[in-house]
Order: C-alpha cells, then structure tokens, then sequence
C-alpha cells in the first residue's frame, strides 16, 4: 500500500511529528510511505474559484500540486495535527480546502482516513479537532477507521511537547490505530 503521512503543526519538533513518524515507522515494514510536512510547503488560500468542478485544472501554482498526485496515490491518508481553538491547524485546513479538487468527482472515495490530534488542554478540543477531520473524510466519502488517537495535557510537558521517547500508554494507542488501518486495508482489498 502507499501511505501519506501529513504534520499539520507549525512547529519543528513537534508532537504531531512526533507521533506520525511512529506511526509511519510502523507501516515502513511493508508498505511505502510518504511523509509531508507542511511546514515546509507553499500552500495558497483556496479562491473558491470552482474550476476545478468544471473539470479544469487548479490554477494556484504552487506546492499544493505535488500534494494533489500524493493523495491520489495513497491508500491511507493520515493527517496529525495540533488543536488550535478546537480545530485543526490553519494549515491543515488550507490543505483540507484545496482538496476541492477532489470533492465533486469524490477521487479520495475509499482511502483510508486516520486522525491523530494533541493539544495542551482538556480532551473536549482535541476530540472535536479529530471530529473535524472525520468529517472531512466522511465528505470525501473515504473510510474512516473506528479508531483515532487524540493525546491532551501537552502543557504538563517542558514547551508543550510529548517527552520522547514516548510512553507506554501512548505507543500502545498508536499500535491499534496503526493496526486497525491496516485490517480495514486488508478488508477492502479483498473485498
Ligand atoms: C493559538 C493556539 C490555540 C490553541 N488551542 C488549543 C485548544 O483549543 N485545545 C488544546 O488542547 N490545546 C490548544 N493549544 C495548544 C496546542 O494544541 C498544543 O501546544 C499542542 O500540543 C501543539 O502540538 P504540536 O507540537 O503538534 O504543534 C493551542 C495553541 C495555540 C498556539
């Protein structure tokens, strides 16, 4: 299977890369994997200008191009972010408003979809962070795990990050999520 890993947070180091780089370690094994961190790529605000609804190219020239072939690519399509207010990361989102291009004629339809989310509060935010992104995937008609890990109180840890290497507990929830992506996988392969 092919894999696209997405680090929607706006730092280096951080703990959205962290756990995306465990989870995509694991699938490293037997799969190929891409990673994409958006910190690194030019992404423009979507204009709504809807031609890509009409069958025509995206006229935003930028990094957003490469993005569209690796989505099309992937079997599982993996976004880790950081809670922002509740909601993913500006960036994230920018990414989830570019995939226009792919909502009328539904081509992410049947990539797995997988949600890791953190943030530094309670879990209320960073759950509805991951309901955000679930709905994303559900928009796209994509298949989405019953399984999404969310981690909370990153403000008990020096500058707000998961201290590595990370914990029992936390490894534990990333080895199901990782799991369960690849049993549904297998699933709908045989299908
Ligand atoms: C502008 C801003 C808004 C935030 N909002 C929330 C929030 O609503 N809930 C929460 O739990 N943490 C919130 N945080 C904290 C981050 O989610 C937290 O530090 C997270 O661990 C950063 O993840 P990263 O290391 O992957 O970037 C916010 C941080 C910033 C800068």
């Amino acid at each position: 299977m092919y894999i696209v890993g997405i680090n929607g947070s706006h730092r280096e180091q951080s703990n959205s890369e962290l756990f995306l780089d465990y989870v995509l370690e694991k699938f490293q094994t037997d799969h190929e994997v891409e990673k994409i961190n958006l910190l690194d790529k030019h992404i423009a605000f979507y204009d709504a200008c809807d031609a890509c609804v009409q069958n025509k190219p995206c006229h935003i020239q930028d990094d957003m191009h490469s993005i569209f072939e690796s989505l099309l690519k992937a079997d599982v399509v993996i976004f880790s972010s950081p809670t922002y207010y509740g909601m993913p990361s500006a960036r994230l989102k920018n990414l989830m408003d570019r995939t226009d291009m792919f909502f009328a004629s539904k081509q992410l339809q049947g990539k797995i979809g997988v949600v890791i989310t953190n943030g530094a509060g309670t879990f209320a935010g960073i759950e509805l962070n991951a309901k955000m992104v679930r709905h994303f995937f559900d928009d796209h008609k994509m298949v989405n795990i019953p399984v999404y890990a969310c981690f909370n109180n990153t403000k008990d840890y020096p500058e707000n990050r998961f201290p590595a290497p990370l914990s029992e507990k936390v490894r534990k929830m990333l080895d199901e999520l990782y799991e369960n992506a690849v049993d549904i996988a297998e699933k709908i392969r045989n299908f």
